[in-house]
């Protein structure tokens, strides 16, 4: 495995606009996160970036991206690179996410064109898959998880595959506050971590519906990392305390990992 802490990744999606991000980090220092356990990582729309960065100064909470392009450079208008990124102090992209796939046709082959190149420049993918409520209602859940992972690290080999991390997002949990069981999202980690070499060495995070209240049962699961947290990753006490919960510090007062 990359790293034995939990990771926790705030996807911001399209809320706050660079004066709220700056805002935002302001608060977070104030409350000085214990990041000593645990790996933090916000990812501002493309906007707030360079503000965010600048404002988290020497704090070792990390700035990641909600996507980018695979090209150094070229024709494609709208879209940010991966040089681009790494000006702006990114060092993790979440690539694939299902609001991507929903609505702006991201497909199987341009996330593993993605991940190849946040690799090649040294940011680390953060690789979303899920189900959809159909799926989950067929029960077809671990197929369709497996087939869309094969699919983004297809081609790839096991040492480079194990530099990403998998984020498992059942699209029927996100923003819907019905969580999955710690036991059914560990069966699907499972599932992940068995679908392609490599990732039986990497971080795999459940997405939808985290809360500070649902984390820590979560990462007690020996096939769950951490977290990709949407709404509760807004407020910046509640992003401190999804971290405090990650660590198992709030409850015991002390570092328990
Ligand atoms: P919520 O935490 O708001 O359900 O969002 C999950 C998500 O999609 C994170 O990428």
């Amino acid at each position: 495995m990359t790293s034995t802490k939990p990771l926790v990744v705030a996807n911001w999606k399209m809320h706050k606009t660079a004066f709220e991000a700056i805002a935002f980090v302001r608060e977070l220092l104030t409350l000085d996160p214990d990041c000593r356990h645990v790996d933090a990582v916000i990812c501002p729309p493309f906007t707030a970036l360079a503000a965010v960065h600048d404002a988290l100064g020497v704090s070792p909470v990390e700035l990641g991206a909600q996507t980018m392009w695979y090209a150094d450079s070229g024709a494609f208008t709208g879209e940010i690179s991966p040089r681009m990124l790494l000006e702006s102090g990114v060092r993790w992209v979440v690539l694939g996410h299902s609001e991507r796939r929903q609505y702006c046709g991201e497909v199987d082959e341009t996330i593993n064109r993605k991940i190849r190149a946040a690799l090649a420049h040294g940011i680390t993918p953060i690789v979303a898959v899920g189900d959809t409520p159909s799926e989950h209602a067929a029960g077809i859940t671990l197929d369709r998880v497996a087939e869309q992972t094969r699919a983004a690290f297809d081609g790839m080999i096991a040492d480079e595959v194990a530099r990403c991390v998998v984020a498992y997002e059942p699209i029927w949990a996100i923003g819907s506050g019905q969580i999955d069981s710690p036991e059914d999202a560990n069966a699907v980690m499972r599932e992940i971590r068995g679908a392609v070499p490599g990732l039986d060495r990497t971080r795999i995070l459940y997405g939808g519906s985290v809360e500070p209240a649902s984390i820590r049962r979560l990462v007690a699961q020996p096939n769950i990392d951490g977290a990709l947290v949407g709404g509760a990753s807004l407020e910046a006490s509640s992003f401190v305390a999804l971290l405090d919960e990650a660590q198992g510090r709030a409850l015991s007062g002390q570092a328990s990992m």
